[in-house]
């Protein structure tokens, strides 16, 4: 596999509807975006994805969509998207959009003709059955936010599936009407300028013939093996690049997709095999969950989570390339699931960054998570716009779970969290808004803010800009190294090694509370000689490598020697 540049990239996440508002009507906006661009290039990244800014009746935060080729009056206007586009480039910066493909809104005109009669041309465009004999939805099937796949409509007396809200029909990949639609939207985006995208749900988008009932009893997204990296994924995405993606050069994609195996993330993203660029790695987000019920949360350990990235890293090098990432707009904030959101709040928010930012793949930053926010004190299923936390709210307690411990459940995990306004400030709304904002700013904005951190040497803010340099500086290894997992049976501690031919170094961190002892395998003892420090969550305690770390303590080394039973120089993985 080839060093390309673009595998060197670091992306930053907005959600455009909290990150900054211009206009004071509460909600984030692209001239509120315009105006943070010199904060976002301050980091050192290199791209931005825009969360989906298109028209839209918002029942899922913009992942409905209208219109996928207008702007929604929320977020301003084309003209304020060309202008956002033109000042991205003029700092150096890319932007990448959100193409939500598996399916629109209902309000979208495509899905409103199709609805209209059986006969109309886009009937096609989306799935439509006929009930089963007793009138019941025409498979078992039941959507992500619980409840039937199928909504019926009576206006021509058949269901629609849905695998997300009823308001958001699934499109039929199958038809290739629906494909042409496609590829010409993606070439509207990239006429327009557009250097990526991310692509959502990418592979549940093709589904198996005949559309066969489940055997999995489950109240959330049954069906999956029917439609997960479905029967024609593959020949479809393939064509999308071939019509699409690879008509203008140096577009790059990356494709939501989970509960793949190694051997999915390879056939997606194998150079040779001309699908996506990568896709995103979620595996090790969903350690906490309950995979039957994402909102139980469930005790994990370290050593499952090491066993995760070890895999991802050993089996796709030099046959995939994925997206690392510790929190998006989909997940409460990292330093609360993973870290310490109270006493090490800063030290952990800072160790779980350099993970992502010190292993092979494209890190992706989602914003607030660099400057440490954490979760906010939800305390009622009132205060949430989350419809799957609302959905899971509403079936949970008709089944008459108890109220009180389903709230519970879905405060601690809802993806508002994610969504709250993002902290610039000490002021009353935190620099995000002069109105009313659409979800609460969190009351620590007070301390942790971009202001507070903006000038400290010591913030996580800066922390974040030093790692990105020192992957930049030594991408040779961090970008395009092999990954050698050491002390993997340590419940506090994750380390490895990263290295290539000529170099190599070596990252520790621990994921507890309390210090952490550990001995070094011999084979990297011997190395450490003339190991330099290139990072560290703490001020340096004594010389060299550490034989303990203090409570969430991260430390990146170089400088290793080489191993000397490697024969003086470092194993080759092979190109
Ligand atoms: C994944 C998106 O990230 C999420 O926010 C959305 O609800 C679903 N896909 C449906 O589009």
């Amino acid at each position: 596999m080839q060093h390309e540049s673009w595998k060197e990239k670091v992306i930053y996440q907005i959600f455009p509807r909290s990150f900054q508002d211009s206009d004071g009507d509460g909600n984030g906006d692209l001239q509120g975006i315009i105006s943070r661009l010199d904060y976002i290039k301050s980091l050192g990244v290199d791209a931005i994805w825009l969360s989906p800014v298109y028209e839209s009746p918002r029942v899922d935060q913009g992942y409905d969509i209208r219109n996928q080729r207008e702007i929604d009056d929320l977020m301003g206007d084309m003209q304020d998207w060309e202008a956002l586009l033109q000042e991205a480039h003029a700092r150096g910066l890319e932007l990448w959009m959100d193409l939500v493909l598996n399916h629109t809104s209902d309000e979208h005109r495509w899905f409103k003709q199709s609805r209209s009669s059986k006969d109309n041309p886009y009937r096609d465009y989306y799935i439509w059955r006929k009930g089963s004999e007793d009138g019941s939805p025409p498979n078992n099937w039941t959507s992500y936010l619980g409840g039937s796949a199928w909504t019926y409509d009576e206006e021509t007396g058949e269901y629609y599936l849905h695998l997300y809200n009823k308001k958001q029909p699934d499109l039929n990949w199958d038809n290739p009407r629906v494909r042409e639609e496609i590829e010409e939207l993606v070439r509207y985006w990239q006429r327009k300028g557009v250097d990526g995208f991310r692509l959502d749900a990418i592979n549940v988008v093709s589904k198996e013939s005949g559309l066969p009932d489940t055997d999995e009893q489950k109240l959330e997204g049954s069906g999956y093996k029917h439609f997960k990296n479905g029967p024609n994924i593959h020949k479809y995405l393939r064509e999308l690049n071939e019509k699409a993606f690879s008509q203008k050069e140096g577009t790059i994609t990356v494709g939501e997709a989970s509960m793949v195996s190694m051997k999915d993330v390879a056939l997606y993203t194998h150079p040779d095999r001309r699908e996506l660029n990568m896709i995103f790695m979620m595996e090790s987000l969903s350690i906490g969950s309950d995979p039957d019920d994402a909102f139980k949360k469930r005790e994990w350990k370290l050593t499952e989570l090491k066993e995760i990235v070890t895999r991802w890293q050993n089996e796709l090098l030099n046959v995939g390339w994925y997206g690392l990432f510790g929190s998006n707009h989909d997940h409460p904030r990292q330093v609360s699931s993973f870290g310490d959101d109270g006493k090490y709040r800063v030290e952990s928010a800072k160790m779980l960054a350099t993970l992502v930012h010190t292993l092979w793949g494209t890190p992706f930053i989602y914003q607030g998570e660099e400057i440490g926010m954490t979760n906010y004190p939800f305390e009622s299923v009132d205060q949430l716009d989350d419809q799957m936390a609302r959905h899971y709210y509403r079936t949970r307690t008709e089944m008459g779970e108890d109220p009180s411990e389903v709230e519970k459940r879905l405060l601690a995990g809802t993806r508002d969290h994610a969504r709250t306004p993002m902290q610039w400030d000490d002021s009353p709304q935190a620099g995000f808004t002069t109105g009313k904002p659409w979800l609460p700013v969190n009351p620590n904005s007070r301390e942790i803010n971009v202001q507070a951190q903006q000038n400290d040497p010591h913030s996580i803010l800066s922390y974040y800009r030093e790692l990105i340099a020192m992957r930049r500086e030594h991408a040779d290894v961090i970008v395009h190294g092999e990954y050698v997992a050491i002390l993997e049976e340590h419940e506090q501690v994750f380390a490895y090694i990263r290295r290539n031919e000529e170099r190599q170094g070596l990252v520790l961190l621990n994921f507890s509370d309390q210090e952490a002892a550990f001995e070094l395998p011999d084979d990297v003892h011997v190395c450490l000689d003339s190991a330099y420090r290139l990072l560290g969550n703490y001020p340096p305690e004594g010389e060299g490598v550490p034989r303990t770390l203090r409570p969430y303590e991260a430390v990146v080394f170089g400088g290793l020697k080489p191993a000397p039973e490697k024969g003086g120089g470092m194993k080759s993985t092979g190109d």
